[in-house]
């Protein structure tokens, strides 16, 4: 039986994918997590039995423990799903963005090397991009132009990944996403946000005047596209993957009130977020074209199923509420306590 090593698995995306992993392959997967605020073992709570699962606690700068689980494991592939991922985070405090996007991929592959991984996916992000202009579709060949500390360490790591492909024939491969939704999403992030303050009866906070544009996608066709990228995905390429649902964030906002059967009066508008990114908008004919990969879920009716899952699981958001400290900044800006 293969093993894969899948690096922050306990996030939103990454749970997502183990899950995905573990119903869709026969792969055995080690889940290496260091547990920040936003990792949470709850989000695999019904996985916990399956013999094919292993969680270790760890930081992936921490070449000491990589070390001693390839030592007891032959790992036949690592997926990096671990950062810090939140934009707002990265403006107050650079650091540990530096740390774990950055140091922890190059302490990752430098690992991977030493054991002769035969393959390492790197999940980036079409924030390395930087802000789209009306009529501009980035495609994986356009300039990295990042505007935020978030968007530049995870441009770094991918200049890195590449520089390890070009120099040490490093079997590496990158997928840039747009933004996820779904279940499991850290309540700081723009859709989880505005469903919970809306059950709560809370404001909607809404940065400048909510023309800024988000593409969406379904964490499940993500989930899908990363697993076929790792298992087709030519080294040293680079895959965009979109479902190009492109929506102002007041949009958005006004469709979640509407599916939720909620007022309007809830949208607060809030001083601009600085060096906020416009739009973004990339192009993912390539995985598309080359990989197979298609768009399997209607944009509208996950965003129903995903309002559904969030109104079901109180008890999974009110076990994050409360293990997090959230900072008054937080308090504040979010409308969370
Ligand atoms: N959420 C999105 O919309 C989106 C879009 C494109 C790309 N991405 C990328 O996808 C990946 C996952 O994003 P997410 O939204 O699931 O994030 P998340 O914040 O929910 O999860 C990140 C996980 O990484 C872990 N982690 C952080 N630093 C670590 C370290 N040093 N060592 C080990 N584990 C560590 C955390 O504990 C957490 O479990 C990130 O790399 C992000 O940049 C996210």
């Amino acid at each position: 039986m293969k093993t894969l090593l899948i690096t922050g698995g306990a996030g939103f995306i990454g749970s997502n994918f183990i899950r995905y992993l573990l119903d869709n392959s026969d792969y055995s997967v080690i889940n290496y997590d260091l547990l920040t605020y936003s990792g949470n073992l709850d989000n695999l709570s019904n996985i916990q039995g399956d013999k094919r699962y292993t969680f270790v606690n760890g930081d992936i700068c921490d070449r000491n423990k990589l070390n001693n689980i390839f030592h007891s494991n032959k790992i036949d592939g690592i997926i990096n799903f671990a950062a810090e991922s939140h934009v707002d985070r990265s403006i107050l405090d650079s650091q540990p963005f530096v740390h774990s996007n950055i140091n922890g991929v190059v302490t990752l592959m430098d690992v991977a090397r030493q054991f002769g991984i035969a393959r390492f996916l790197q999940i980036s992000t079409d924030e390395v991009y930087g802000s789209a202009a009306e009529d501009q579709t980035f495609t994986e060949d356009s300039n990295l132009i990042p505007n935020s500390p978030y968007s530049a360490s995870k441009a770094a790591a991918d200049l890195m990944v590449r520089s390890y492909v070009q120099t040490h024939h490093f079997p590496g491969i990158i997928t840039r996403s747009s933004n996820n939704f779904g279940p499991y999403q850290y309540p700081e992030k723009f859709i989880p946000l505005i469903i919970n303050n809306a059950l709560e009866g809370k404001k909607i906070p809404i940065y400048g005047d909510g023309s800024n544009i988000r593409d969406w996608i379904f964490v499940e066709d993500n989930c899908r596209g990363i697993f076929e990228v790792f298992e087709k995905g030519k080294i040293g390429d680079i895959y965009n993957i979109a479902a190009n649902n492109e929506r102002t964030n007041l949009e958005i906002v006004h469709l979640i009130l509407k599916l939720m059967n909620k007022s309007t009066d809830l949208i607060e508008f809030v001083k601009d977020r600085p060096a906020h990114d416009k739009r973004y908008s990339i192009n993912a004919e390539k995985v598309k074209s080359e990989i197979g990969w298609f768009v399997e879920r209607n944009f509208e009716e996950s965003l129903e199923f995903t309002i559904h899952w969030y109104m079901e699981n109180k008890k999974w958001l009110e076990s994050i509420t409360k293990k997090t400290k959230f900072t008054d900044y937080y308090k504040t800006q979010y409308g969370l306590a």
